[in-house]
């Protein structure tokens, strides 16, 4: 039997993927438009539909970054409202290790494993973004490496929790205090599906000891296969089988009748995405100094860059790009001058954030059939840009192709998320 894709959609809400501009664009934080969307992917058979995590509104230099001032709503709640209007698809809430506790978060998402039916996911994240902790009156609290640590630890409390027959759970150690019993029974999965996203060391780790679903940022064909045996090799070393995790990288699909009319369309998200203050933004990462006052349509700043790397609590810069900046600006300098590019020219075509499967349905299904059979991938996770637009094309235009290819279900089989993400022959 051919190995079966499997299919998420996160939903990245008010933010610099989904563009909400064009008046015929749904509305990112209506509820009707996440019922919609979840309804539209049951159709399409999908495993998962993600919510993300904001605790605080994205920031930039300490100003509201541009198009985040609605926030994200609670994921939790927003699923719970999702699991009455929807019988199959999985529910997959992301929520952080870094302020949350570990009996509350873990009393929550089994609740949501009931309300569902057993179709709770709970994405692991240890938020990247410094300022959040403010909000906890924690500040920037805990490095990088540190909120892995603690993250190991909470995930590990949480699962004794849910494993515990009513036992108490101890735990004592500088980063997680505990001693509670779980409050409710177990629920209809035993626990919640475990994803996790976060790409350095400590994400991979914690994945390999944990996880049953990675969420992975690496969706180029060469980057899937390396991640994917790096992250079998740690499977190996905790004791388990390769096929006892899946991975799912994100991934942006933009679908045509032709493949000109799909290059075309993506050209035209790209521009939107990046808008004039955006792509400032973006360049103000790096420069480490006030850009505001630059003209986007205009030359790159002549001023040099701030010394040091990049911060690396902004959520919004790739791993690779963590160390290297100055010879990266000097490079992007040379790009620019020879292509005559403005800011914002240069930032849509070096921002990692890329439209990565553009075509038509035919050639889009033919990749990812390859993708699949190799083992590169078990599927993906897709971040729209445009709704209902992309949801609607995808599931009418490309689950057929990928049946046809027999790389995809036909009905649901199962009833929990864990039985979709596990099913036979999967
Ligand atoms: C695909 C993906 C999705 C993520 N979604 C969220 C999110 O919704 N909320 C959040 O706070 N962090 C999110 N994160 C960031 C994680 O919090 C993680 O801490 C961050 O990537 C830093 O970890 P790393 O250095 O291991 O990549 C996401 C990361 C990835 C790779």
């Amino acid at each position: 039997m051919a190995p079966r894709l499997h299919l998420g959609v996160f939903f990245t809400g008010v933010g610099p993927q989904l563009l909400w501009t064009e008046p015929d664009f749904a509305a990112h934080t209506h509820i009707d438009t996440f019922i919609a969307t979840a309804k539209t992917l049951e159709r399409g058979l999908f495993d998962a539909f993600f919510l993300g995590e904001g605790l605080r509104v994205r920031e930039n230099r300490g100003r509201i970054h541009d198009l985040d001032v609605a926030g994200r709503p609670d994921a939790i709640t927003q699923l719970a409202a999702l699991a009455a209007e929807t019988e199959h698809i999985g529910l997959v809430a992301t929520q952080n290790t870094t302020y949350n506790f570990p009996a509350d978060l873990a009393r929550r998402l089994a609740s949501l494993d009931f309300v569902s039916g057993g179709r709770a996911g709970w994405n692991i994240v240890t938020t990247d973004n410094a300022w959040t902790g403010e909000n906890f009156r924690y500040g920037g609290w805990l490095a990088h490496e540190r909120r892995y640590e603690r993250a190991g630890q909470f995930v590990a409390a949480a699962k004794a929790l849910w494993a515990g027959d009513g036992e108490t759970v101890e735990r004592h150690s500088d980063l997680v205090e505990l001693r509670a019993a779980a409050s409710v029974p177990a629920s209809p999965q035993g626990r919640p599906v475990l994803f996790q996203a976060g790409d350095s060391e400590g994400g991979r780790d914690l994945a390999a000891r944990h996880a049953d679903v990675v969420f992975s940022a690496n969706t180029d064909y060469d980057k899937a296969v390396a991640y994917a045996a790096d992250l079998r090799s740690r499977l190996k070393t905790y004791g388990r089988s390769p096929g006892s995790l899946k991975i799912l990288p994100g991934a942006s699909v933009v679908l045509g009748d032709t493949p000109r009319e799909a290059a075309e369309k993506a050209e035209w998200i790209q521009r939107e995405q990046t808008n004039g203050p955006r792509a400032l933004a973006f360049l103000e990462q790096y420069w480490g100094k006030d850009l505001s006052g630059y003209d986007p349509e205009g030359p790159l700043p002549a001023i040099e860059p701030a010394e040091g790397e990049l911060d690396p609590s902004r959520g919004t810069i790739s791993i690779e790009h963590r160390t290297g900046k100055l010879e990266r600006v000097a490079a992007w300098r040379r790009l620019a001058e020879e292509r005559d590019y403005s800011i914002r020219d240069l930032v849509i075509e070096v921002n990692p954030r890329h439209n990565t499967f553009v075509g038509t349905p035919g050639q889009i299904a033919d990749e990812w059939t390859r993708y699949v059979s190799t083992g590169a991938v078990d599927g993906f996770n897709i971040l729209p840009q445009l709704l209902p637009g992309t949801v609607e094309d995808i599931v009418d235009k490309l689950v057929p192709e990928l049946q046809t290819r027999g790389v995809y279900r036909s009905e649901y089989t199962g009833r929990t998320l864990r039985d979709h993400l596990f099913e036979a022959g999967a």
